[in-house]
């Protein structure tokens, strides 16, 4: 059987856009068993539902995160998803859940860690004025943005850069290098 992906996201979804695209056209060997999202709004659901994919949102993020997650758990095993695929969401995994989870769950983050972790990763960077910055993909453990390094890519800022082109660089390195890693991965750990 091939491994099955739950792939949770709070925003566009882009990364997850192209790891299904990747699963179907073959290049990636897994499936995607659903996508799920703490917002309900998340423009990534729609791409997701076009697909054909289940989507569910977590209940309750804000007030009672875990039984959000509890609820995760369940889909986990409803769509026997072995495996967790964050791409841009923005919870903090709980170590009751990642615990016994630990070397299944992969994170893709917009800097090369342990620089620039946290949210708005790309801007801080930018406003930093480093010149070298990059993408990271790494296993999830206990703490955020944390955990070994699984493929990491630098992406240079040039003199005249705006921050937009610099997000746009980014993710394009994202959607190759995010796939590339699941696969070493996946072949890998099975
Ligand atoms: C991506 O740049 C991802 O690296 C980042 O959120 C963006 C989501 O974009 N994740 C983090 O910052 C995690 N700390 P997407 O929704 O279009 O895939």
């Amino acid at each position: 059987m091939k491994p099955r992906l739950a792939i949770l996201i709070s925003g566009k979804g882009t990364n997850m856009a192209s790891i299904v695209d990747n699963c179907r056209s073959g290049l990636l060997n897994a499936e995607v068993a659903f996508v799920a999202s703490d917002k309900p709004d998340a423009e990534g659901l729609l791409f997701a539902v076009q697909k054909k994919i289940a989507t569910h949102i977590l209940p309750n993020p804000e007030r009672d995160w875990e039984g959000a997650e509890k609820h995760l758990e369940g889909l986990l095993e409803e769509y026997s998803a072995g495996w967790v695929v964050l791409a841009g969401f923005m919870r903090i995994l709980s170590p009751r859940f990642v615990a016994p989870r630990m070397g299944r769950i992969v994170n893709i983050h917009p800097s090369l860690l342990p620089s620039f972790p946290g949210r708005d990763s790309i801007r801080a960077a930018y406003e930093k004025g480093v010149k070298v910055t990059g993408v990271t993909v790494h296993l999830v453990d206990e703490e955020v943005d944390h955990g070994e390094i699984l493929a990491q890519e630098p992406v240079r800022i040039h003199p005249g850069d705006t921050l937009e082109m610099l997000e746009d660089r980014i993710h394009r390195v994202e959607h190759v290098l995010y796939t590339r890693t699941l696969i070493d991965l996946l072949s890998s750990r099975r």
